[in-house]
């Protein structure tokens, strides 16, 4: 196996969590350490699976460079799972914490890769492509969703989804815009430090232990939702929930990096859409459907017509360049992808509720 002496940062979180264990447990002789500042609420949740596997949990903030300093013996792969990942942050005035964290804290991430020699994985977001040029997409309404159709002429934008030649102009949230400039950043250092690198801009990743909530997670929210008979509403878009996203299972997206992994020195520079793609999507309207039969309750849907600051009536990926570079495409489908979160819920529920509230 490649790379024995791994650090994921924000490891506590949801992807990070995740990772860290399926990697340590295909090296039973090699060292995964998570550093992550527990700032999510329910990250906490994840630090008993997390030791019981074996992973090594250092409590520290990437926006602290003295957090990161090189350990004496040096990481060989830094995957970098740590951010706010809100596309609302910031719209509250408050700036500070999504720029240092998502944008000076990969460069904290950045120096200690250079230092140790290390290769780096990082998890980056579709939220790098424009709103407005997202927003303008030509798109049918279907009885339970809104589709992408051919013939947009925009290049990247078809009925399959978003391709990586999507244009790049325009606002696209300060959470897509610190991932867009951390990209920016990596590529300077392969340039300038010979660092060896792989991005993948993640549509929606769901599964088992993520926190879900409104701005973040809204599979997870959904079916949280469900099973404790909370409120929901329909926000946007004319309330109808018909605005759709695709959903990658995590253990989908953790099967690709250790692809990616397997072939660094080929991969490297490469950036890559990430998704569940257009077979692997739903409507908020259709996952209320799977909720309704999966976790058994029938919640009556509150709707709110008025659309929220970046918010993106449909998002497909299209994981054509990833499938053709290492034959990689999701397996898990939406329905699998809710039936595990629910399983997760009922396995948890006294945890779940105290740590998210619900
Ligand atoms: N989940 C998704 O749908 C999705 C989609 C696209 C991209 N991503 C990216 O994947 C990565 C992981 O996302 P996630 O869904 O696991 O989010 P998450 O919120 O569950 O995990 C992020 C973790 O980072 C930690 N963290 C936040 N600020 C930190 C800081 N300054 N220092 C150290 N730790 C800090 C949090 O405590 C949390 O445990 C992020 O970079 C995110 O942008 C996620």
């Amino acid at each position: 196996m490649p790379y024995q002496n791994i650090l994921v940062t924000g490891g506590a979180g949801f992807i990070g969590s995740n990772v860290a264990i399926a990697l340590k447990s295909r090296r039973p002789d090699g060292r995964v350490t998570v550093l992550d500042s527990l700032r999510r609420r329910g990250s906490e949740l994840n630090l008993p699976r997390l030791r019981e596997a074996g992973v090594i949990f250092q409590h520290g903030d990437i926006r602290n460079p003295e957090d990161l300093a090189p350990p004496r013996e040096p990481y060989d792969l830094v995957v970098e799972c740590s951010a706010e990942p809100s596309a609302l942050a910031g719209y509250d005035g408050d700036v500070r914490f999504v720029v240092n964290t998502n944008l000076a804290g990969t460069i904290n991430c950045l120096e200690l890769a250079r230092q140790c020699k290390a290769d780096l994985l990082f998890l980056s977001t579709s939220r790098v492509y424009p709103v407005a040029r997202l927003n303008e997409l030509p798109t049918v309404e279907q009885p339970t969703r809104f589709a992408l159709v051919d013939g947009s002429g925009v290049p990247g934008a078809s009925a399959a989804g978003v391709a990586e030649e999507f244009p790049l102009d325009g606002y696209r949230t300060l959470y897509g815009a610190t991932k867009l400039a951390s990209e920016l950043v990596i590529a300077e250092y392969r340039h300038m430090f010979g660092l060896r690198a792989v991005v993948n801009r993640c549509g929606v990743v769901a599964g088992p232990w993520q926190m879900g909530k409104v701005d973040q997670g809204v599979f997870t929210l959904w079916v949280l939702a469900h099973h404790f008979r909370r409120a929901l509403k329909y926000i946007g878009f004319g309330g109808t929930g018909k605005q759709v996203r695709d959903l990658l299972h995590v253990a989908d997206l953790i099967d690709l990096l250790e692809l990616q992994l397997a072939r660094m020195a080929e991969l490297d520079g490469r950036v890559f859409n990430v998704g569940g793609g257009l077979e692997t999507s739903l409507s908020l309207q259709e996952t209320t459907s799977l909720c309704r039969e999966l976790v058994g309750n029938d919640l009556e849907i509150g709707a709110d017509e008025t659309t929220r600051e970046g918010d993106v009536r449909v998002y497909v990926t299209d994981n054509r360049r990833v499938t053709e570079a290492v034959g990689w495409r999701p397996r898990r489908s939406p329905r699998e992808i809710i039936s595990d979160i629910h399983s997760w819920i009922t396995k948890n529920e006294a945890a779940v509720r105290q740590a998210l509230g619900t």
